[in-house]
């Protein structure tokens, strides 16, 4: 969506702000031996203390009210009965809607003892986070957010998820512009606009250019071993730095 006026904003800033909350109150929680639907049930009742509405229930009908990716698993994880273990690599993606306005954040967080490798990689990923963020602004090229998530990449030797993408949110949790991409597509040729409400959310690995679902039919993977992180904040266009709205 384009933002029109102030109440559009209130609104905006205020279910960013409980996903954003929501979060770090699961990244508090995460630890070694705690399932991950009971991780889950910890965002859901924050969801739930403001009245807000989990988008990928609303949405899609996903069996859970957050998304909870471990280890080889991108995106779109399962919460279950799994154990959370020393060394895993944990994906949260918070997306939630109150009053007609929907916000979307993620995070990767590691349970120690993890692979000095892997956390380079979830440093890699923010700074690739930020570097997209500052070329988001109104009359920008779009590919110009691709461009600068692949460029810190392949830079640091890891490789973009070309499958998954950042997006347009608002009024639903997926809309125009769908799907930007998160490496340089030359052939995009659509630009920012000042008001418009995005994602950016790159999906980098350490070595996976994919993903393929998984037999639950929701969690997306990227094959055995591999590893990925992801950052995700949910932003208004101006003409100069992006409104960050995911934030306290
Ligand atoms: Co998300
Ligand atoms: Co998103």
């Amino acid at each position: 969506m384009t933002i029109d006026n102030d109440d559009d904003l209130m609104h905006l800033k205020s279910i960013g702000r409980i996903v954003f909350e929501t979060l770090l109150l699961m990244k508090k929680s995460l630890k070694p031996g705690m399932s991950t639907a009971e991780l889950d049930g910890i965002g859901a009742r924050n969801l739930a203390r403001y009245g807000a509405r989990s988008a990928p229930i609303l949405m899609y009908d996903f069996p859970g009210h957050t998304c909870i990716s471990i280890n080889d698993e991108a995106a779109h994880g399962i919460p279950s009965g799994r154990k959370i273990e020393p060394g895993d690599v944990v994906n949260i993606d918070v997306s939630a809607e109150l009053n007609g306005y929907f916000g979307d954040t993620g995070a990767t967080f590691t349970v120690p003892p993890v692979d000095p490798r892997i956390e380079y990689l979830c440093q890699i990923t923010r700074k690739s986070l930020a570097a997209a963020m500052a070329t988001a602004r109104a009359g920008a090229k779009i590919n110009q957010i691709g461009r600068a998530i692949e460029k810190v990449a392949i830079n640091a030797g890891f490789s973009t998820i070309r499958d998954l993408g950042s997006h347009g949110i608002g009024r639903s949790l997926h809309e125009d512009p769908h799907f930007i991409q998160n490496f340089y597509d030359k052939s995009d040729t659509r630009t920012l606009s000042e008001g418009q409400v995005i994602t950016i959310e790159p999906f980098l690995s350490t070595s996976a250019d994919s993903t393929v679902t998984a037999e639950d039919g929701w969690a997306l993977l990227t094959g055995h071993g591999t590893r990925s992180a992801q950052y995700e904040h949910t932003m208004v266009i101006t003409r100069g730095k992006p409104l960050v709205l995911t934030a306290l």
